[in-house]
């Protein structure tokens, strides 16, 4: 089978890597794809944002299924037309990527379905949003309705920044997303990400990871899209994801399919597991970055045949396996990321690294003159699968430690909620 790939980050890269080894595959062909991808399939210059020329693309290379990796393609509404034009698509319609492109529609949908989730109300002025704020006090939650690359939500800890968080939407720092505003109850917690494959009627529970958003060590600084992650998340407990499936994950496929939107491709679910069990905080439609990187490494089946049975709308007797071990993955980021990240300094001594256990999974790299360069904020995913969290952990830091990129930079403490755990 012939398969193409959108995507160029580091999440694309595990997914041309496992795909590759596919007994089902013929060629992978990727847009605009990196280095690291480049491994495992044919890079083509595709328009991913002309829909019409991947559409050709697809029938002069006879592609049988397009896998997409990130949301901005989804939410823009790629996989419509090319199911029109008879292509299978790894991903939700436009329609259902609203769960990740519209804070607001999600969290109707929470309310209409009796999905436990935070109080919320919506905006469309400061005023209103600035009234109902001060009512409720803070802790509070101001986010910008649309997508904002991760940076459109403040958990604002005071009235203060909360007001004028409210006043960054709607003077334009998100563009359009924060046109609209939604100003939610703040949730008290431990995060996991917890991801489902979907066919539109069944759900089929993946894995959990848990991931490290704030770019400094300890959880502070700016939010990224994700400094490092570890993979299983010991919060999720065979009761939680129970619960995360009864109580969330299944009435939102029942309740998309009711509303005429059925939901198909992966669901990740951003979860808070409060004291009262787990609460939605978010949507995606796609796959986590980096936590891709760690279902990729431990999931023992054949991806292809999963990813096509979501787009087909026949994963119901489907089952997945995963390996008994731990993977953890560091991200190295590129000086100045999130704000500003330098870009064209060069990497060195990534092929040196040879440890079975340990795999490197490029982001915003870029070959140029037989020299591997920096080409992005997130950089490199310095994985590795251990035993246990420890092992894995330093594994994956031994092979940060040996890479040679003195403009680049990593957290030291990832995995540290799972370490903490074993230590107690
Ligand atoms: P989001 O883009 O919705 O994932 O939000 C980014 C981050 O903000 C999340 O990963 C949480 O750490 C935090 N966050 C979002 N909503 C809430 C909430 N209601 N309560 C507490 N923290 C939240
Ligand atoms: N790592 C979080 C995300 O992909 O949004």
């Amino acid at each position: 089978m012939n398969v193409f790939l959108i995507g160029s980050g580091g999440r694309e890269h595990a997914l041309a890597w496992k795909i590759a080894q596919s007994p089902l595959l013929k060629t992978l062909f990727a847009a605009t794809g990196n280095p690291g991808i480049k491994d495992h399939a044919e890079i083509v210059d595709v328009d991913i944002n002309n829909h019409e020329a991947v559409i050709a693309f697809c029938k002069l290379q006879n592609i049988e299924l397009v896998v997409v990796g990130p949301e901005q393609p989804l939410v823009d509404g790629i996989t419509d037309p090319l199911e029109a034009a008879g292509i299978k698509v790894f991903g939700p319609s436009k329609a259902a990527s609203q769960l990740e492109g519209s804070k607001g529609f999600t969290k109707d949908l929470c309310a209409k379905y009796s999905i436990p989730t935070g109080a919320y109300q919506r905006f469309d002025n400061a005023d209103d949003a600035k009234a109902y704020t001060r009512e409720q006090g803070a802790p509070i939650v101001i986010k910008a309705d649309g997508l904002a690359a991760g940076k459109g939500v403040t958990v604002a800890m005071s009235l203060d920044e909360a007001l004028a968080a409210i006043d960054d939407c709607f003077d334009g720092a998100f563009g359009a997303a924060g046109a609209e505003v939604v100003v939610e109850a703040y949730l008290d917690g431990e995060e996991a990400s917890f991801f489902c494959l979907c066919d539109g009627k069944t759900a089929l529970p993946m894995a959990a990871a848990q991931d490290h958003k704030r770019v400094g060590d300890g959880d502070t600084g700016p939010n990224t899209g994700g400094m490092g992650a570890y993979a299983p998340a010991p919060v999720m407990s065979d009761e939680m994801t129970a619960r995360t499936m009864k109580e969330i994950v299944e009435p939102t496929l029942a309740g998309m399919a009711q509303d005429g939107h059925p939901f198909k491709g992966v669901l990740f679910v951003g979860l808070m597991i409060t004291d009262k069990g787990p609460e939605l905080i978010e949507y995606n439609v796609r796959f986590g970055d980096p936590e891709c990187q760690l279902l990729m490494l431990r999931l023992k089946d054949d991806l292809l045949p999963l990813l096509l049975a979501a787009a087909e709308g026949s994963l119901d007797g489907h089952s997945m396996s995963w390996d008994d071990n731990v993977a953890l993955t560091v991200v190295m980021a590129a000086e100045g990321y999130p704000a500003s990240p330098l870009k064209g300094t060069e990497i060195k001594g990534v092929d040196q690294i040879t440890d079975a256990d340990t795999k490197i999974f490029h982001a915003g790299t870029v070959v140029k003159d037989g020299k591997l360069l920096a080409n992005g904020g997130r950089v490199l995913n310095v994985t590795a699968t251990g035993n246990d969290i420890i092992q894995a952990r330093d594994k994956a830091y031994d092979a940060v430690k040996s890479i040679d990129w003195p403009q680049g930079f990593y957290r030291n403490d990832i995995g540290w909620r799972a370490i903490e755990r074993v230590k107690n």
